[in-house]
């Protein structure tokens, strides 16, 4: 706990794995905390923090209620509803309207109008309201997550998906927190990092054979990725009992892999951490297999 005096931030995506992650590092730095979300009976208790809500994004009096107070909003991205715009400038607008000065939005590498990514198209829309908005931002795109290959896997420890070649800069949710709390951090009346796009990614960019092999080695579990073509893919998951809207945001996940749309390799991590980006196979947390957003199985 240090001595210097900070403002409040809200936090949101708290009850999440990245939310999770970087209200405790603030709240151990120190920062007085808002913690936002739908479910408070499920967030933590940290010290310095007060728990706000239930809130969700698209709840404007909601939202305005649990950031009254708050001087800096980190934003996590929703989960994808087909009104992750709405929802998103609506707690944009509503942390303006309490008096927040400060938006750290967390976004996705890629993010493009016509990424292969469907979630990368929500995120430049997001990112391009924050621009015009007129309020203080930094856009924190997050890469491609370590753990996900690990959460898609089957019961069988398979990843199967229309990837073969391309790239992808695999990021460890810790690296990410770590980023968010350093701009967090820097928080007097001018911040350097305000107006930038910062693109927080992996040490390097690994096909998805290399990482799932990567993962196997460091669990001790037997994950293979088995490549499979368009089709293949489409069909497969349909016959799993996936929704239509599933099978094309998965596919999109692996074919933005496959054309090397999320490949970049950036120094983020540590130029802002002052340590070097984690590796796969130095990752501190696996999610259990079948624990994907949107896959059958448990979902995270
Ligand atoms: N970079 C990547 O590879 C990648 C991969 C997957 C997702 N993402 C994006 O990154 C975000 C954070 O990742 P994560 O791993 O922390 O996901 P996560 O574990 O699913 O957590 C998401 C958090 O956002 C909250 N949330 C979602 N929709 C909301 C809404 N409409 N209003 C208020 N709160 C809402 C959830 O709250 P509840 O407890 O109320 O559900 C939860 O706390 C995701 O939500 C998604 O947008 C990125």
């Amino acid at each position: 706990m240090s001595d210097v005096k900070h403002a409040v931030v809200a936090v949101t995506g708290v009850t999440g794995a990245l939310g999770g992650r970087v209200a405790p590092r603030l709240a151990g730095r120190g920062v007085p905390l808002l913690l936002v979300g739908r479910r408070p009976e499920r967030m933590p208790e940290l010290p310095g923090a007060q728990r706000r809500g239930p809130a969700a994004y698209g709840d404007a009096a909601a939202m305005r209620a649990a950031l009254a107070g708050a001087s800096t909003l980190v934003l996590v991205s929703g989960h994808r509803t087909g009104r992750r715009l709405e929802e998103h400038a609506t707690a944009v607008e509503a942390a303006a309207e309490v008096g927040v000065e400060r938006v750290l939005y967390v976004s996705l590498v890629g993010a493009s109008p016509v990424a292969t990514y469907v979630n990368a198209r929500d995120q430049w829309a997001t990112e391009q309201f924050l621009a015009g908005s007129g309020i203080r931002h930094t856009v924190l795109r997050a890469g491609i997550y370590t753990s996900t290959p690990a959460a898609l896997a089957d019961e069988a420890f398979v990843v199967s998906g229309p990837a073969h070649t391309g790239r992808a800069a695999f990021v460890t949710h810790d690296d990410i927190a770590d980023v968010i709390t350093a701009v967090a951090l820097d928080d007097g009346p001018r911040s350097s990092y305000d107006g930038s796009v910062l693109e927080i990614t992996g040490p390097e960019a690994l096909t998805l054979g290399e990482a799932v092999a990567r993962i196997a080695a460091a669990t001790g579990r037997p994950y293979r990725f088995v490549s499979e073509t368009l089709e293949e893919a489409f069909a497969r998951r349909w016959r799993t009992g996936m929704s239509g809207e599933q099978i094309e945001t998965w596919i999109s996940w692996y074919q933005a892999i496959e054309r090397d749309e999320v490949s970049v390799v950036t120094d983020v991590v540590s130029r802002l951490t002052g340590r070097p980006a984690t590796p796969v196979s130095h990752a501190a947390w696996w999610p259990a297999p079948n624990t994907a957003r949107g896959v059958p199985g448990p979902g995270i």
